[in-house]
């Protein structure tokens, strides 16, 4: 079974739904760790409560990205991991970890990329006036949401819906949208 490491910034929805997705045994993987770089992320307890072992720190700390890289490289490499999963990581991948898992790092993002990458795309989309966004995942270069698209899934923007309203369409696509397409990758089964 392939061994998962997710990357996770903030509420880890997205964590959530893969770690139902291996209980309920549609994602045939391990989720071996977590990795977080925020003291404060809701996601932490989620990964408690799943029995999740989770690997976090403080940016700030470090006096660059690949001093902390270093790191977490040898949190993958103690856990033997074969597939980055980044859900929600607010931070780019730097050249350690890119050069240690050529096109093994992969992304979900909230919009049909490459229309709105980075922050807020939600509230991009919404203020652009498209009537179609969605989710796209992505393997991940050293651009901001620049790697090569695997999947991507769309969504309607009605008339009068708010950013939340979109962001829940957007979030009940991811969480049964990512697992499975993990699942294909990880099992080779298309
Ligand atoms: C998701 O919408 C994902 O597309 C984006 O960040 C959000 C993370 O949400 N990259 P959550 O922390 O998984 O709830």
């Amino acid at each position: 079974m392939k061994r998962l490491a997710v990357f996770a910034s903030g509420t880890g929805s997205n964590f959530q739904a893969l770690v139902g997705a291996v209980t309920s045994n549609d994602l045939h993987a391990e989720i071996s760790v977590l990795i977080c770089d925020n003291l404060h992320a809701p996601v932490l307890a989620k990964a408690k409560q799943a029995g999740v072992p989770v690997f976090v720190f403080n940016p700030k700390e470090f006096a660059s990205k690949a001093e902390f890289e270093a790191l977490i490289l040898e949190q993958l490499q103690f856990y033997k991991i074969d597939l980055i999963v980044l859900a929600g990581y607010m931070r780019l991948v730097g050249t350690t970890l890119l050069e240690a898992y050529p096109n093994k790092i992969i992304n979900i993002h909230p919009s049909l990329l490459p229309a709105f990458p980075g922050k807020d795309a939600i509230g991009q989309a919404i203020r652009s006036g498209v009537k179609v966004t969605g989710v796209t995942i992505h393997y991940v270069d050293k651009g901001m949401d620049t790697g090569p698209i695997i999947a991507q899934k769309a969504i309607t923007i009605e008339k009068d819906d708010t950013h939340s309203d979109v962001e829940a369409k957007i979030h009940q696509v991811e969480h049964s949208f990512y697992p499975e397409i993990i699942e294909i990758l990880v099992t080779g089964k298309d």
